[in-house]
């Protein structure tokens, strides 16, 4: 009995599958299952590799995600006395370092910002024609004219006066503007007294 089916055995055609993976084995595409051990290596550095990754993408999001404020930059200059400044005058001493205009009118002293509010150009001062002048697109702003507002806006595209920073007086008499506060026209707050010096 035994005998025979050793003879059976011999004797019999190995399976479909059984002849797919030895043509496999023959072509080199067969590959054994990982054992234990490679199985675990490789699933550790495939781990590395994603935490590496991951890592490297949420330093890079969180770069992006932050504010871009330099605050190294200090917001605060000394623009001198108010006798420094004659009426009806613009000052252009700051507007290359500090974008800023200092501008005294009989009644005040505001310090305006140097960029135009169509598209960000810096205007330029004209004392003949008395206004701020943009060499973009053309946007007219007052100079400190009687009976107006110095830098509104009054001609070309720009859609709103220039703002103005905020600008006190010192206990050593200088006064200091501080550009990390702004007043803009179109929100009522020209009025606020510390959008200007009065004189
Ligand atoms: S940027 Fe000043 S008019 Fe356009």
């Amino acid at each position: 009995m035994a005998q025979a089916q050793q003879e059976n055995d011999a004797g019999k055609q190995p399976s479909q599958r059984e002849q797919a993976i030895a043509q496999l084995k023959a072509d080199g595409v067969w590959k054994a299952p990982l054992d234990r051990r490679k199985f675990i290596t490789t699933a550790a550095a495939g781990w590395v590799i994603f935490a590496a990754a991951f890592g490297g993408l949420s330093a890079i999001l969180a770069a992006f995600m932050a504010p871009r404020l330099d605050f190294t930059k200090a917001q605060k200059f000394r623009a001198g006395v108010p006798d420094e400044y004659s009426n009806d005058s613009v000052s252009e001493q700051f507007k290359n370092t500090e974008k800023v205009w200092i501008v005294r009118t009989t009644e005040k002293i505001l310090a305006i910002s140097t960029v135009c509010t169509h598209l960000g150009c810096t205007p330029n001062w004209s004392e003949n024609e008395m206004k701020f002048k943009c060499p973009c697109h053309g946007s007219g702003f007052y100079g400190p004219r009687p009976g107006v507002e110095p830098g509104v806006n009054f001609e070309g595209p720009a859609p709103t006066p220039l703002p103005r920073f905020k600008i006190t007086l010192a206990d050593d008499g200088q006064l200091t503007v501080d550009k990390s506060q702004m007043f803009f026209k179109e929100k009522g707050e020209w009025s606020n007294p510390e959008s200007f010096v009065a004189v």
